[in-house]
Order: structure tokens, then sequence, then C-alpha cells
């Protein structure tokens, strides 16, 4: 079989080339004039990474007979993601009403959509009813009120249970949910009373199990294990109080290369491997196959971005530490300062000088000391180059602030030399739309 090209791989998109003029070339695009056309710091994100995650995911369930990949949109969501993952033949996962109302503004399929979360807005539940978009339970209190709801409605809430299996990724403390005492899901013992609960409630069909242990994982070890534990519990709920699960999600939280030195699993390797683990562990336990299903974010959009962002000022410390300004930082990339997440660079307008001698530390903009984006970097950058920092799809846009009162940047869809503005670049007028001020503040007034 031909390889299965698994962007989540490699640190770089996959259309990143260097051009004749030296510049780092993405989607067909030249960096430099989308700099120059859209001004920085910028989003980039390449079409063809995304289109070749999915297919790599996808394909990986090829052997499974009915599996579907419901993209994380909380990774990165827009109206034209959404386009985009409909088009690829992708679910989604959104946890929010401004996710549902991005969804529903792009005619995302309700069928396809799960509404997630661990405390739930009463607005966002009511919406997943009368969308039909499928819910995932994770409380009993929650549970209460969505069939209390869905009567009022006149509607059939349509729900998976999401269970804590107690297994860890080895990953960040901030972004593993598996474990026992995790905010999310149940503890596999509560399962069986919620499952009683909605198999005889009316209004509420119980389609499936949830699981998801974590984010940026490296192994697929932690994923089989996942499989074999809802299996048994799977077979518990069969054996023990004759309810019948036909759906298991077992979430996202593959991981992508920032660094050289990360080792992601492969994307296809991954749904290969989970989704024949699957058939083995439920044909061992003589239960029909589940409809299957797999939620990656980051793997899908991670690696497809690219942030560029101009540098300013650059200065030498008493110790010899060299920084570079650059035009952006913490606030459209909050993941340094909040997971000491490393990232890798290039200087897109002259990607064949020489490695300097000395290491260069590329700092944010941003008022805190901690807004570093990328401690001693070996590259020849300077005051007015471009630097393009890899790997910032995922959870860079989604968890952007206005930090500094300063405007969010524009993202663009770079595919076959064509570039398209996703999201608008924030106006600095903006910022003050939502202010409003109490007439004894009003000007003229003085006490
Ligand atoms: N499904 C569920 C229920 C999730 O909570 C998540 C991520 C995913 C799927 C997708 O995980 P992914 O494949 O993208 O790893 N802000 C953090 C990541 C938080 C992930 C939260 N949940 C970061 O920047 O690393």
């Amino acid at each position: 079989m031909k390889t299965v090209i698994s962007p989540n791989t490699g640190i770089k998109p996959v259309t990143a080339t260097v051009n004749a003029r030296g510049h780092l070339e993405i989607g067909g695009c030249d960096t430099v004039e989308l700099a120059e056309k859209f001004g920085t710091p910028l989003w980039i994100l390449d079409e063809e990474t995304i289109r070749l995650s999915a297919a790599a995911c996808l394909k990986g369930l090829k052997g499974y007979p009915d599996a579907r990949v419901l993209y994380a949109g909380k990774a990165f969501l827009c109206t034209a993601m959404c386009r985009l993952i409909d088009k690829l033949g992708l679910g989604l996962d959104v946890v929010s009403l401004g996710e549902l109302h991005t969804a529903a503004n792009a005619r995302f399929p309700h069928e396809k959509t799960y509404l997630h979360g661990n405390n739930k807005a009463r607005a966002e539940i009511e919406e997943a009813l009368k969308q039909g978009i499928n819910i995932v339970i994770d409380s009993f209190d929650e549970a209460k009120y969505v069939v209390q709801c869905a009567a009022a409605v006149g509607a059939t809430a349509k729900v998976l249970i999401r269970v804590t299996p107690g297994v860890e990724p080895d990953t960040h403390q901030h972004i593993k949910t598996g474990q026992h005492d995790s905010k999310f899901g149940l503890p596999l013992e509560s399962v069986p009373e919620l499952a009683r609960f909605i198999s005889t409630s009316k209004n509420m069909e119980l389609r499936g199990l949830h699981a998801h242990i974590g984010s940026q994982s490296g192994d697929v070890e932690p994923y089989l294990k996942v499989v074999d534990i809802l299996a048994d519990l799977i077979d518990g709920l069969k054996k023990e109080h004759n309810i019948e699960i036909s759906d298991l999600d077992l979430g996202g939280g593959l991981g992508i290369a920032y660094t050289e030195k990360d080792r992601p699993f492969p994307m296809f390797d991954w749904s290969h491997a989970v989704s024949e683990r699957v058939k083995q562990a439920f044909s061992q336990r003589g239960l029909s196959l589940p409809v299957l299903m797999l939620e990656p974010g980051r793997s899908i959009v991670g690696t497809a971005g690219v942030t560029l962002y101009r540098a300013g000022y650059r200065k030498t410390m008493g110790n010899q530490t060299n920084y570079l300004g650059l035009d952006g930082g913490m606030a459209d990339n909050p993941r340094p300062i909040t997971y000491q997440a490393e990232y890798t660079a290039c200087v897109a307008n002259r990607m064949n000088a020489q490695k300097p001698v000395d290491p260069i530390t590329l700092v944010g903009r941003y008022c805190e000391s901690g807004d570093i984006i990328i401690k001693e970097a070996y590259l020849p950058a300077d005051s007015g180059d471009l630097l393009a920092i890899f790997a910032t799809g995922a959870y860079n846009y989604s968890m952007a602030s206005n930090y500094n009162r300063t405007p969010r940047p524009a993202c663009v869809l770079v595919a076959n030399g064509q570039a398209d503005i996703i999201i608008e670049r924030e106006s600095i007028d903006d910022l003050v739309r939502q202010d409003r001020v109490p007439d004894r503040l009003a000007e003229g007034t003085h006490q």
C-alpha cells in the first residue's frame, strides 16, 4: 500500500517550500507577499495539510464497518473551517453557543454535530435540542436538565455519556482529562445508574459512551487501554442491565510535532490501531461492533498553521542574551506562557541565510516577562525580518485574547497559490466597540 502521509508528524505544513527568491512559500503563496498584503501578525492555514490529515484519519478507519471522525472545533473554528471539514466528510464536536452558532452559520449538518462540555449552559442545551444535535452528558444533574428541557421542546435528546476511564496520557498536567479526579465525565462505577436513568426516560435516547483522556498524547497505548475498559463497561451494561450501547466515541488528543524533539504517533497508524483494537475487544466479548467515533482537533489543524510576525527591536542584555521583539506574542499564542510549549521558527524572507553562532530569543510584545515565543533559537533573524512560527494551527486563534488591548490578527487559508481571508483582522475600533461610559464620567464633569 502507498504510504499515507500523516501531517501531524511534520512540524511544517506539507506544502512548505523555499522559492527562488529564498522566501518561505506555503500553499503556493509567498509568505513575504502575504505579510505585505494582509499585514502581521498573520495566521496562515494550509488547506492541503488539513485535507491530508483528515484523509489519513479516515483511511486508518477504512477496515472498520461504521466509523466517523468528528473534528474538535475547539482547536480552531470559524465558518470557513466548518465548511472545509464538512467537505472532507468529517463531523464536528462543539462546546459552546459560539461554536454551535459558527456551525449553524456554516450550515453544518446537525446530525453530525456533538455538543460537549462539563457545565453546559442551559441555552446551549436548548439550542442543541432544537437543532437535533447529539449531546454528550457529563453529569447526572445535566441528564436531568436535558430530559426536562427535551420534554418542554417536544424533542428526543440523542445522548452519549462521558466516562472518566482512569487512564492518563503522558502530557502536560493541564491537558490531561482521563484521570480519576478529572473534572470531566463520570466515574466508571456511576455509569450504569445514569445509563438506566437515560434508557428509562422518555425524550432521551442513549446512543453511546464517550471518553477523552487528554491532549498532545504521543502514544497510542493509552487509547488501547481505554478501548478495553469501555468494552468491559459496555459488556457489563448489556449483561447486567440489559442496556445496549451502539456508539463508542474515543475522543481526540493525538499529538503533533512542534519541535524536532517531538515524535508523535502518525495519524493513520493511530486511527488504524484504535479501530483494530475495538474490533478485537468487542468480538472477544461477543459484542456487536459499535459505531466508532474519534475526535481529533490538534492533529487535523495544528501543523497546517503558521504565524507570521514582523521582527522589531533587537537588544543584547548584560548576560549576553539577545532579544528580538515580535509584533505579536502571548495574545495570539498563549501556549508558551500557559503550558511552556516549545515552537520552531524560521526567517521567512531569508530562508537561505546562514545560522548564527549566537542564539536569539524571540519575545512577544505583551507586558509579561513570560511572553517568550521561542527561547534561544539559532536563527539568522534581525529587525525588520519576517519570522514564521510553525505548528500554530491549533489552540492559537481559538485561545487568543485582546490582552493589552491589541486587535486579534487575520487568518488566511492558502491553497494552490491562492490566499483567502477566512477571519478578518480586528480593527482598533473593534476594541472600543463594546465600551460604555456612565454619565457621571462624561467629559467635562469635574468633581
Ligand atoms: N474531544 C474532547 C472532548 C476534548 O476535550 C478535546 C480537547 C478534543 C476532543 C480534542 O483534543 P485534541 O485532538 O485537539 O488534542 N488548549 C490545550 C488543549 C486543550 C484540549 C481540550 N480538549 C493546548 O493548547 O494544548
